[in-house]
C-alpha cells in the first residue's frame, strides 16, 4: 500500500509525525531507485530540518533520487496575483486596467487567497512536473485544511461550472444584440475553461486508487484516534479512500515503572480501538524513539521500521 503509488498524500492532526513520515516514505521511494519529489505544504515547515537543509519553493537535492520543495503559501499567493494580473493584462482594456488591478489586490487579501494559491501550486506540481517524478509525496498541513485542499476540485469545479454558465448566457445575450447572431471570442470564458478541464484532470487523478493514495497518521490517542475516523468518513463522501494508517509513538512493550506501565496499559485499550474502528486498513505501527527524529540517520531507522512494517502493535 504503501509503495506501488505515484502520488501518496500524507495526513493527520498535528504534531502526530506526518512530515516524519511523509520523509521516511520519501526516503524509502528514493532508494528504491525510484524519482522522489518531497513537498511540504505546511506553512510550520520542518522537511528541512529533518534534512538538514534550507529548502525553497523550488525542488532541491537532499538526497539521491530525492528532492524536496517547500511551499511557502504567502509567497505562492503573490505569484499568483502577479500571474493573475499578467493574465488579465492582454484582456480587458487599458483603460480599465487600474480598477481591475485594484479588484484583484482586494481579491488578495481576501481569506482563502493563500489557500487557492497554494492548490493552484499543487495542481501544476501534479499536472506539469508529475512526468519528471516515479513518485510525489505531500506532507500536508493538519487535518482541516488538507481536507479543504483535496475536496476543492470538486468545488472550484462547481463553482467554475457556474461561472461559466454565466458568461455563456451573457456571450449569447451579447452576440444577439450587438452581434448580429456572428459568435463572439471570449478570452475570460477561455481560461475558465482551461481551468475548470486542470481541476477535472487532477479530480481524475485523485480519484485513481491505482495512482494516488492517502495516508494518516495518528498516535495511540482517543483525539487522534477520533479526527482520524472523522476526516475517513468526510474523504469518503467525495469519494476519496484512505488505505493506510500509520501509528506513531507506541510505547514499547519493555517499560519499567509503575508510571509507564500503566501509560502502556491505556495505550493498549487506545490500540484494541484502532484495531476495531479501522478494520479495513493497513496499518503500522512505528515505537515512540529516545529522541526527536531530526537526523538522516534516525530517519532511515524510521524508514526500516515503516518498510519491515509491524502490523500488530508490539
Ligand atoms: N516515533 C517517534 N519517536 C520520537 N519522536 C518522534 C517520532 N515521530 C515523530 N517524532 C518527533 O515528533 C515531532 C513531531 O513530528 P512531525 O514534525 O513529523 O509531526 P507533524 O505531524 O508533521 O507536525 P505538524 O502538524 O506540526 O506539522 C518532531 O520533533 C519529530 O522528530
Ligand atoms: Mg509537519
Amino acid at each position: 500500500m504503501l509503495m506501488n503509488k505515484r502520488i501518496l498524500f500524507v495526513g493527520g492532526k498535528g504534531g502526530v509525525g506526518k512530515s516524519t513520515s511523509a520523509a521516511a516514505l520519501a526516503l524509502l521511494h528514493a532508494k528504491e531507485k525510484k524519482k522522489t519529489l518531497l513537498i511540504s505544504t505546511d506553512p510550520a515547515h520542518n522537511v528541512g530540518d529533518i534534512f538538514h537543509k534550507e529548502l525553497t519553493n523550488q525542488p532541491i537535492m537532499v538526497l539521491p533520487n530525492l528532492n524536496a520543495i517547500e511551499i511557502d503559501p504567502a509567497l505562492e499567493s503573490k505569484r499568483y496575483i502577479q500571474s493573475v494580473k499578467e493574465n488579465i493584462h492582454g484582456v480587458v482594456k487599458s483603460t480599465m486596467l487600474d480598477e481591475v488591478n485594484r479588484q484583484i489586490d482586494a481579491a488578495s487579501s481576501s481569506p482563502g487567497a493563500e489557500e487557492a494559491a497554494l492548490f493552484d501550486r499543487i495542481v501544476s506540481i501534479i499536472l506539469d512536473e508529475g512526468e519528471k517524478y516515479d513518485t510525489i509525496i505531500f506532507d500536508t498541513a493538519p487535518t482541516g485544511h488538507t481536507l479543504r485542499l483535496l475536496t476543492l476540485p470538486e468545488l472550484m469545479g462547481v463553482w467554475i461550472d457556474g461561472m461559466l454558465e454565466r458568461r455563456k448566457k451573457r456571450n449569447e445575450n451579447y452576440v444577439q444584440l450587438l452581434n448580429d447572431g456572428e459568435p463572439i471570442e471570449d478570452p475570460i470564458y477561455e481560461v475558465l475553461q482551461k481551468r475548470k478541464e486542470r481541476f477535472a484532470a487532477v479530480r481524475k487523478i485523485l480519484l485513481n486508487k491505482g495512482m494516488t493514495g492517502f495516508i494518516f497518521v495518528l498516535n495511540p490517542e482517543r483525539l487522534p484516534i477520533l479526527e482520524t475516523s472523522k476526516a475517513i468518513k468526510l474523504l469518503k463522501n467525495h469519494e476519496l479512500e484512505v488505505e493506510g494508517l500509520i501509528v506513531n509513538k507506541v510505547l514499547s512493550e519493555q517499560v519499567e515503572g509503575e508510571f509507564w506501565k500503566k501509560r502502556k496499559e491505556t495505550e493498549r485499550e487506545y490500540v484494541r480501538w484502532i484495531h476495531k474502528e479501522f478494520k479495513n486498513q493497513d496499518i503500522h505501527f512505528i515505537p515512540l524513539f529516545e529522541t526527536d527524529i531530526n537526523s538522516v540517520d534516525l530517519l532511515e531507522e524510521y524508514a526500516n521500521k515503516l518498510a519491515t512494517g509491524s502490523r500488530i502493535a508490539f
